[in-house]
């Protein structure tokens, strides 16, 4: 029977079945890297929830290098806190040299003279006004709109009993994600029950375990005229820096909980969001606002033009959306994560079961499950020997298999994410990657066979390519350039760039 199923897979297959690699998180690869080292057995009995100096050492190390602040060298001094070519060269440092500035795309830093970490060569730098070019005379707002695990996330803990005495009673706010040292051995366990979230089938909330608290992190302060919540937007906020863009003026972000679904995007998010537009217009003078997403931003963004403001707001407020990599109708890996859980980067010792439970409660990924689109042709999603569900069916997948949350919530949900937002739309995607598009195993439960087709790796193609068929969109595919890959791309950061400001 196993042979089989591995015949029809491959028979289902538009190309070669690749395993299964990563779920739809992003992990920064240095991160992985340091994961996957500290794959020592010995780590594997019980750490102290307390770091050793060590850990803490290369988790302050990590955040430094993730964080925005430009790591300055030997001297702290003013050169660093700029962010274009001519505030640099027009600022002294402490010795009274004009700061350098080192043309890089992916970076802006600023450096006193003599740095050891500015990577130009004297010819490279520059050190006069200028020689710098000009900076956008014009520049429209533009507001970042992140994707799944694309905020980093704070917890708290309060009276918390979890599930191993690692895990901290009472604490302080403290980074959860994406943080190495709460994903090391037996303390990941702590990770995914503060992450959990309880589904209340009734009136369709999610609460914490107790004891738990999570925010994105900084809370109210990293929202709007900041990037702290930020991860992966480095690239594109440094090259808009470089032309002039300035956070809280003409740059802003919307970080959100990615855990959560649309209907606490109504209630929590979107109300936010809605006042940070009219801020971002209203402090460019009057200039309509650009938004730029990538993946679970594109429902995001999406449900929030379709189903939260009206037209006269849009044509007032919005100027355009650059969406990359959106996922518009879920991705078909979802369905494998939630469940039999896929393996989480080849970093040994997260069980799969533990970090699947913990991700069944999350009204994102049952969001993120696709859906029949309406006039759309049945399809299966999921072979197994009793019964192949088709799309239609996916919520009684998902309940078979034992999520029966994400089944309650998707049997509930009203809005997919697929419709026309109503505002011009540069979607920007990918279709030559070789991805998961529909499983086989014996049961719904069981690993199954992978079925591919196309996409980005992530998202398959039926999701991506839902904006085609909106009225003002401009679609460009990328080739070979992987979901997640969009945010440290120079060709797309310098699309972008030159659509928002000249
Ligand atoms: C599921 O679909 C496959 C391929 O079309 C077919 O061979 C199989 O008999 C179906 N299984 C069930 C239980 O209907």
């Amino acid at each position: 029977m196993k042979l089989s199923l591995v015949a029809l897979a491959t028979a289902l297959s538009s190309a070669a079945a690749s395993p299964p690699s990563y779920l739809p998180f992003h992990i920064p690869d240095e991160m992985l890297a340091q994961l996957q080292a500290a794959a020592d057995p010995s780590l594997t009995t019980a750490k102290p929830r307390t770091l050793t100096e060590e850990q803490l050492a290369f988790q302050q190390a990590m955040e430094q290098q993730s964080g925005d602040s430009p790591v300055l060298g030997f001297l702290d001094d003013d050169c660093g806190k700029q962010t274009n070519c001519g505030d640099c060269t027009g600022t002294k440092s402490h010795f009274g040299n004009n700061c350098r500035w080192c043309p890089q795309m992916a970076s802006n830093q600023c450096y006193s003279y003599g740095s050891s970490s500015n990577p130009c060569s004297d010819e490279e730098q520059q050190t006069k006004p200028d020689q710098c070019a000009p900076l956008a005379t014009s520049r429209k707002p533009v507001v970042f709109l992140p994707g799944l695990t694309g905020s980093k996330l704070d917890a708290k803990t309060e009276n918390y009993k979890g599930p191993s005495f690692l895990c901290s009673k009472n604490s302080d706010w403290f980074n959860i994600w994406v943080s190495v040292s709460q994903l090391l051995p037996s303390i990941y366990k702590c990770t995914t029950d503060e992450w959990s979230l309880n589904y209340n089938a009734e009136d369709e909330s999610v609460s914490q375990n107790p004891g738990t608290s999570i925010q994105y992190h900084g809370g109210e302060k990293s929202y709007g005229a900041s990037v702290d919540a930020m991860l992966g937007w480095d690239m594109m906020t440094h090259a808009l820096q470089a032309k002039g863009y300035k956070l809280g003026e003409d740059l802003w972000s919307a970080p959100f909980d990615f855990r959560m679904g649309v209907k606490q995007f109504m209630k929590d998010d979107y109300p936010k969001l809605k006042a940070l537009v009219e801020q971002a217009y209203d402090t460019a003078g009057g200039t309509p606002v650009v938004f730029m997403s990538i993946s679970y931003g594109g429902p995001f963004g999406n449900a929030f033009l379709t189903d939260f403001v009206d037209e006269a707001w849009k044509a007032k407020y919005i100027d355009s959306w650059i969406s990359m990599s959106g996922v518009f109708n879920g991705a078909p890996m979802v369905v494998h994560t939630l469940l039999s859980g896929m393996e989480m980067y080849g970093v040994p010792w997260l069980d799969i079961d533990t970090v699947r439970d913990s991700l069944r409660g999350w009204p994102a990924m049952s969001w993120l499950v696709p859906s029949l689109i309406e006039g759309e042709e049945d399809r299966v999603i999921y072979y197994t020997d009793d019964k192949n569900y088709t799309l239609s069916e996916v919520a009684n997948l998902l309940e078979d298999g034992g999520a029966t949350a994400a089944a309650d919530m998707k049997r509930k949900q009203e809005i997919i994410a697929n419709e026309d937002p109503g505002v011009k739309v540069h979607c920007w995607f990918t279709k030559d990657i070789d991805t998961e598009t529909s499983f086989a195993a014996h049961a719904c439960a069981d690993d199954p066979e992978l079925i591919t087709g196309p996409g980005d790796g992530t998202g398959d193609l039926h999701s991506l390519d839902r904006c085609e068929s909106w009225a003002d969109v401009e679609v460009v595919n990328y080739e070979g350039l992987a979901h997640s890959a969009y945010m440290s791309d120079e060709t797309v950061t310098k699309a972008a760039v030159d659509l928002v400001c000249q």
